[in-house]
């Protein structure tokens, strides 16, 4: 279907709006391979769920779950921010929930960016309260300078600056998620 003149300004296809690509399609392939490996050692034996939060860290789920040896699950939640988008720090409310109960399991909460961790924050608070057997975080890329709330994230994929991303599950106005780089975009 053709998108109206005026569609088109506001959401030009991604030849026209990426700036930059900051990680290429292999490198990302590469490092989730990494993770995937280290994962895999550090849960051998255990009944690891994996817990995606919405929308962003889907697509970087599915890659590293296909990946992982350990016997595996996964499951998504979503939460709700004061106002919209990545500048809005401040989470209210899990506003789509796990679809089983997680006590006495192995959680690993997968993200695709972390900025200030308020998110994270909030989501460990409740998720400990459900008394999970272990809880940890792995997440594609990290913004430490950003933090405001210190949570402890034990796999990391990339360290970024504070360039505004898109691509692999990261949008703007929930447009180039399904890019399968990572990059800046003209603003
Ligand atoms: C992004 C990202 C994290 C959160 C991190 O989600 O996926 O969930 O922001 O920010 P924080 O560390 O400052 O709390 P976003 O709100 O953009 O929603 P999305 O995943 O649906 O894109």
């Amino acid at each position: 279907m053709h998108e109206t003149a005026s569609e088109e300004a506001l959401h030009p296809a991604p030849a026209d709006a990426i700036e930059e690509v900051v990680f290429e399609s292999l490198t990302i392939d590469s490092r989730v391979a990494e993770l995937a490996a280290e994962i895999s050692r550090d849960y051998r034996g255990k009944d690891l769920l994996l817990v995606g939060v919405l929308k962003g860290a889907y697509i970087f789920l599915c890659d590293l779950v296909r990946q992982l040896t350990p016997p595996v699950s996964f499951d998504f939640l979503s939460i709700s921010h004061f106002g919209a988008g990545r500048s809005s720090p401040q989470p209210v409310e899990i506003t789509c929930d796990l679809s089983e109960p997680v006590g006495g399991r192995h959680l690993l909460i997968v993200e695709d960016i972390v900025d200030t961790g308020l998110s994270l924050h909030y989501l460990v608070g409740i998720l400990q309260e459900r008394q999970p057997a272990s809880l940890a975080i792995c997440t594609l890329l990290d913004r430490p300078q950003l933090r405001l709330a210190d949570i402890p994230i034990r796999y990391v994929g990339f360290d970024v600056d504070e360039s505004f991303l898109v691509g692999y599950g990261l949008d703007f106005r929930d447009r180039y998620r399904d890019l399968p780089y990572i990059a800046t975009l003209k603003m």
